[in-house]
């Protein structure tokens, strides 16, 4: 019947006429396809879930990097990997005026190593510890959990190579989760090796894999990424591979110390894990531990967050040799999850104080009233328009707040006001004067 993109305008009597017009607009806008916008109610719990991340790592000594949307094509081609999906088929990528081509970020591991380097972070103390919070952009087929524009916090910690590190690093992800209510999610952890034993077992895996029959584009695949193979969905391939060496098994003999250790380091803070040797990500930049945050209720976009070592990266993108390992965590998959499991986040009540003015003088106090209520710190929005009381409660209730003040003409003259708890419907007769003081008291009583 009524159509996005439709204007309805009421004109009511006394107003210009009596009847329901209907103007159909001739085109009508919406966001791209696989972007959200978050609309208050609910862009409470998305910001709550955003701050409830990066409150994480704040706590663990993470400082801001504000990152631009969008940066050379070549930094993403040679950070995140020339054959990773990510790069050849996911990419916006555009040329400015003058040709150059830039694309908006996948990711914020490449981005911010280039802001390390470029502002010779990597000079000062290490580790570089830094957090960042922001949309990146894949064009993926759009579903429940994966979009084109999603939201990352995340965390790099530059310049040490310490096993404590990586474990400080995944249960930074991990409290970051819990402190929002989540629980239901696994840890998997694997260690992808290093320079010394990842060629050789590179050439291993490929040795099984080129003696399976399997399709063109896999064997592609198997010459390019062997690794991705083993990341492979379908059943049939899945069950090719079943025995295929596993690279957890050819560690060397410090990469294996490393991921031992950091195991231990897990084990002493209480961080539950399950070592997933046959993990794979989605870019190419990872070295020794790597992980991933998994939440069984979300269908098949079930990662909410992962990271690792990227012990080659900044060389790769003009650095020094320095060693590095961080997270990004999806924030909508964080919602989703935590709607999986019943929970919520954020407040979503527009304000704690609703004022309802019942008259001209009544307005002005109590738009005074507000202003100073909101200069201490107390949320407080009111009815404008001249509203009749009615309509004006009707918005109070719809406020969320947690009180409402009623200001009459009559209550000016005796200098009192009403204030109604809104969860009880009780309405007492307070002083004027006095108001601000006990709307606070009443607040922080609560
Ligand atoms: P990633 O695994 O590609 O890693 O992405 C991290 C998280 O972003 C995923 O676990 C998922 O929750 C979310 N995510 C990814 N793609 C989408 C999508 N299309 N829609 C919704 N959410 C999505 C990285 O990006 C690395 N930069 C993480 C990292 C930082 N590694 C080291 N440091």
């Amino acid at each position: 019947m009524f159509r996005r993109g439709m204007i309805i305008r009421l004109d009511l009597p006394g107003h210009g006429g009596g009847n329901w017009t209907i103007v159909t607009k001739t085109s009508s806008f919406s966001a791209p396809k696989g972007v959200p916008d978050y609309i208050p109610p609910d862009s409470a719990e998305f910001a709550a879930v955003r701050d409830g991340l990066v409150r994480a790592a704040h706590l663990a000594g993470y400082g801001l990097l504000e990152l631009p949307i969008f940066e050379d094509t070549a930094l993403f081609a040679r950070g995140v990997g020339e054959s990773t999906d990510v790069v050849t088929k996911e990419m916006w990528t555009f040329e400015d005026r003058s040709g150059n081509s830039f694309s908006l970020r996948p990711e914020l591991t490449a981005g911010a190593m280039r802001a390390v380097i470029e502002h010779n972070l990597d000079r000062g103390q290490l580790p570089v510890k830094i957090y960042y919070s922001g949309p990146c952009f894949r064009y993926e087929r759009p579903q429940a959990g994966r979009y084109r524009q999603f939201n990352q916090v995340g965390i790099e910690a530059i310049g040490v190579d310490d096993p404590a590190l990586d474990a400080e690093v995944i249960s930074v992800a991990d409290q970051g989760y819990r402190a929002l209510g989540l629980t239901g999610f696994r840890l998997e952890v694997t260690s992808l090796g290093d320079e010394t034993c990842r060629p050789q077992y590179r050439e291993l895996l490929q040795d099984f894999l080129f003696k399976l029959p399997l399709d063109e584009e896999t064997q592609r695949r198997a010459r390019i990424n062997p690794l991705r193979v083993l990341d492979d969905k379908r059943p049939e391939v899945r069950e090719l591979t079943a025995d295929a060496p596993l690279m957890i098994d050819h560690l060397s003999e410090s990469a294996k110390a490393h991921f031992d250790q950091v195991l231990g380091h897990l084990d002493a803070m209480g961080v539950a894990y399950v070592v997933n040797p046959r993990m794979v990500r989605g870019l190419d930049y990872y070295t020794k531990t790597t992980f991933e945050f998994v939440h069984d209720g979300l269908g098949a976009q079930s990662g909410i967050g992962g990271g690792g070592r990227y012990d080659g990266l900044m060389a790769e993108l003009g650095g020094q040799p320095l060693s590095g390992i961080g997270f990004g965590l999806g924030v909508e998959r964080t919602m989703l999850a935590l709607r999986a499991e019943g929970k919520s986040a954020g407040d979503p009540a527009r304000c704690q104080v609703f004022g309802v003015p019942l008259g001209d003088a009544a307005k002005q106090r109590l738009v005074a009233l507000g202003s100073q209520l909101r200069a201490a710190g107390v949320r407080v929005d009111l009815a404008y328009g001249g509203r009749g009381v009615k309509g004006a409660m009707k918005a109070a209730d719809k406020s969320g707040a947690r009180f409402t003040l009623v200001l009459g003409d009559r209550d000016l003259a005796e200098n009192t006001i009403g204030l109604k708890d809104m969860s009880t419907g009780d309405q007492r007769q307070i002083p004027l004067d006095e108001a601000a003081r006990l709307v606070q008291e009443a607040l922080v009583s609560e």
